[in-house]
């Protein structure tokens, strides 16, 4: 049993309404469970395989899902950067080992269910690069057609190859996302297609499973949870479904929910850093993180308050932080990601450099996309192969 709540007024709408923003104040809504009755207690929970849909009680689907076997991604130890830092507990999330490389997939498993089981036959959303090409593989799984939009130019190889090669009706707006994100949610309102960016509050629910995979990783609720920011959904989906836990009495304590945002996009620090409680957009986000290049986060109402009310933070890294980062992660603990993934990590770096973090907190970077997403990005980075005559000779000669 679940109904959808404005996060502001408190209206309430029952679940089988088509809408993503609140009808009396148009502000964001989010999923309510009756937490009473679930029906299930964690060690029964806790026998099925660490996985998405091992959490379905506490998610909308009611039909047979559209799977690809997302989730029960594995939690890594830094250590050998934990060790540099001096942190003992610092874990790396690896989202990018989901089916299309990205914790999207979270998102639409659910996403893409809920379309169905709402009667919708189109899908749509505007993006970055990873929110389309995983709901490009997911329309293809169900069937169902797909829209995507993108910023013409400025959105990384690998994702816009997914979009592509899943079917998807690929279409890129001379705009930025924002731009790109007003246009389909005016198209799917007027014409009646299922809009799954992360505004909608059920793609949310897919994602919040992070959390609670983190949480049954790692035995408990880690200090802090440090995630990328672009639109704020997902951080957003952590917080809510961390609360839910700890309401249904599996936990006790919520992490610091800690957001790092690319200094050439950060609306969600500049809120956060003079007390606003609405944001003010960044007109012209420029990054080398493409997939957080977002000047007007839609979720940024519900991301403050998880900051807020957790006395999380939220800081700003440089690109050349981000891609030092990436190249670590990729050299001293062997996690490809791409580099607004690496943004999460570095933002520890940050904070650990300025003394804001304890050695013995329990950490959880989520790095949220895979390295092959942005291969023209690790190109960049990297000295080209070094070619030779095909002779033993020549081969000695270049590794003397
Ligand atoms: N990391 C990656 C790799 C992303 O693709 C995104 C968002 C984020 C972090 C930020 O997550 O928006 O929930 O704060 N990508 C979206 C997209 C916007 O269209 O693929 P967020």
């Amino acid at each position: 049993m679940f109904r959808l709540v404005c996060v502001h007024c408190g209206a309430e709408y029952s679940q089988d309404e088509i809408i993503y923003r609140c009808k009396k104040c148009d502000h964001l809504l989010t999923v309510k469970y009756d937490l009473d009755s679930i029906g299930i207690d964690k060690k029964e929970m806790d026998k099925r395989p660490l996985r998405l849909w091992k959490y379905k009680e506490l998610l909308p689907v009611t039909r047979e899902p559209i799977s690809l076997q997302e989730g029960g991604t594995p939690l890594y130890h830094l250590k050998a950067l934990g060790e540099e830092l001096g942190l003992k507990h610092l874990y790396a999330k690896h989202e990018g080992m989901n089916p299309s490389g990205s914790f999207k997939d979270r998102g639409m498993t659910v996403g893409v269910s809920m379309a169905l089981q709402l009667g919708k036959r189109t899908v749509a959303c505007a993006s970055t690069g990873n929110t389309s090409a995983s709901l490009s593989v997911y329309a293809a799984k169900a069937g169902i057609p797909a829209v995507v939009l993108l910023p013409a130019g400025k959105v990384a190889l690998g994702k816009v190859a997914q979009a592509l090669m899943h079917g998807a009706r690929v279409i890129a707006i001379r705009g930025n996302f924002d731009k790109a994100l007003e246009m389909v949610h005016e198209l799917c309102v007027t014409d009646g297609i299922y809009l799954l960016n992360s505004v909608n509050p059920y793609r949310l629910e897919g994602q919040k499973t992070i959390g609670y995979e983190a949480v049954d990783q790692l035995g408990c609720v880690p200090d802090r949870f440090v995630l990328p920011v672009g639109n704020a959904g997902n951080i957003s989906a952590v917080y809510k479904g961390l609360l839910e836990f700890k309401e249904l009495g599996w936990t006790d304590s919520m992490p610091k929910m800690t957001a790092v945002q690319a200094e050439g996009a950060a609306p969600v620090v500049s809120a956060i850093k003079n007390n606003l409680d609405v944001l003010v957009p960044e007109l012209n986000p420029e990054t080398v993180a493409t997939a957080i290049r977002i000047g007007a986060p839609v979720n940024a109402e519900k991301a403050l308050t998880a900051i807020r009310k957790t006395n999380g933070h939220a800081l700003s890294v440089t690109d050349d932080e981000i891609l030092a980062m990436q190249r670590d992660l990729a050299r001293k603990e062997g996690i490809g990601v791409e580099p607004a993934s690496a943004a999460s990590v570095a933002g520890i770096r940050k904070m650990a450099e300025q003394g804001l973090l304890d050695a013995d907190e329990k950490i959880v970077c989520v790095v949220t996309g895979h390295l092959l997403k942005d291969p023209e990005t690790v190109i960049k980075q990297c000295a080209p192969p070094t070619e030779i005559d095909a002779t033993i000779d020549a081969l000695r000669a270049v590794l003397r």
